[in-house]
């Protein structure tokens, strides 16, 4: 029998027991809160809009269960949707919110815990590691050091906040350096949205729907507009930036925003890598976006992928399910609609070819992820 290509969820995360353990311990954002009510499953409140007052604790952020915290269940919901393996990652908001002091300690007991998980699957879980950003540029890049001895570390998740002046800051240069050096690609992901008074005064009505489907991306899509506008891609030109939610709305306005740039007289005109005149950063747009960024395709439509395509090529898009994010409301179904939504949108607007890029055959490349054999039987 022919084995069947394999699948990747490159965008998958998890709250390991020591972040857990982390959240318990406090009582603001990022908390646990545990209702009164006997037998109710606590609640997880990392979004600033979770910690509302006026709701219910009941009702406040989500529940959460053990599809965030155990490894078997989210190696069950990789059977059940025939992912072979998985990159995990922390979920937000990560450590942006320790001191300084306590960042750098917390970063080696996460990274350290998720190699050892890791470790056990062999062939079915690489990871992200986690990076203690309210530290030093030092204390950072010596943990970015520390990754080289975690054999399942393929890379790093990051926030958009960067030190806390997000990431066009001339101060995460040393830290832009060490990842370029070690070709440790960077997932970049969001969660601290937009200001709440753009979801204006009835935004509790809508749940969680506002700040997740609209402000995660822009939050995105400001981040990298930010980290390009600044010239980080032509200090650090072999960087490798994987964004989350196909870059968010970077592929529908990636003219635009290159529009504004060729007309903004702030940017002195200079020559570009074709001779051409320009103006702002050395590299293009077009030209980075082909270079250096990887789009997941956590996006939910056809229209999205194919996007993403076209910006970055169909050889650096890459499957994800954000699991364990968005399950179905009714539980005890076996097979997430949000998955098979993102599975669809690959294979219902790509080729054979390309669906077998973006569904697993581009994870393996940009992180070079070594598949049992075997392991690629729980394929399609
Ligand atoms: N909501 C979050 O807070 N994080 C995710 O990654 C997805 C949804
Ligand atoms: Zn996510």
């Amino acid at each position: 029998m022919a084995s069947e290509p394999p699948v990747i969820d490159i965008h998958t995360h998890i709250y390991p027991s020591s972040y857990i353990s982390l959240l318990r311990s406090r009582t603001t954002v990022p908390y646990l809160l545990y209702p009164f009510e006997k037998g109710a499953s606590p609640r997880l409140i990392i979004l600033p809009s979770d910690d509302d007052s006026s709701l219910p604790p009941e009702s406040r952020g989500r529940p959460i269960d053990p599809s965030y915290t155990d490894i078997g269940v989210k190696l069950k919901f990789m059977s059940n949707h025939h992912i072979t393996a998985s990159v995990i990652s922390l979920a937000n908001p990560w450590l942006d919110f320790l001191s300084p002091k306590e960042g750098p300690k917390w970063a080696r007991m996460i990274n350290d815990e998720l190699e050892f998980t890791c470790s056990r699957d062999q062939g079915k879980l690489w990871a992200f590691a986690t990076l203690p950003l309210s530290a030093s540029p030092l204390d950072i890049v010596t943990e970015v050091d520390r990754l080289q001895t975690l054999p399942h570390i393929r890379g790093i998740i990051l926030g958009t906040t960067g030190l806390g002046n997000g990431l066009d800051d001339p101060n995460l240069d040393s830290i832009w350096a060490a990842l370029e050096e070690k070709q440790l690609p960077i997932f970049l992901h969001p969660h601290y949205g937009l200001p709440s008074s753009l979801y204006g005064p009835r935004a509790s009505e809508y749940g969680h729907v506002l700040p997740l489907s609209l402000g995660f991306p822009m939050e995105t899509t400001i981040a990298f507009t930010r980290m390009w506008l600044s010239g980080v891609f032509d200090r650090y030109p072999k960087l490798k930036l994987l964004i989350a939610h196909s870059g968010g709305t970077i592929p529908f306005l990636a003219g635009r925003i290159d529009s504004c740039v060729k007309h903004e007289r702030h940017f002195p005109e200079h020559s570009n890598e074709y001779g051409e005149k320009s103006r702002g950063p050395e590299r293009s747009l077009d030209r980075v976006l082909f270079d250096n960024i990887w789009l997941d395709a956590v996006v939910y439509s056809e229209t999205g992928v194919r996007a993403a395509v076209d910006k970055v090529s169909y050889k650096k898009v890459l499957f994800g399910t954000d699991h364990p994010f968005f399950p179905p409301l009714e539980g005890g179904a076996e097979k997430w609609a949000s998955v098979e939504t993102n599975f669809d949108a690959v294979t219902g607007g790509q080729d054979n070819a390309g669906s077998r890029a973006i569904l697993g055959g581009n994870a393996i490349e940009l992180l070079g992820l070594e598949i049992n054999p075997g392991e690629a039987e729980n394929s399609p």
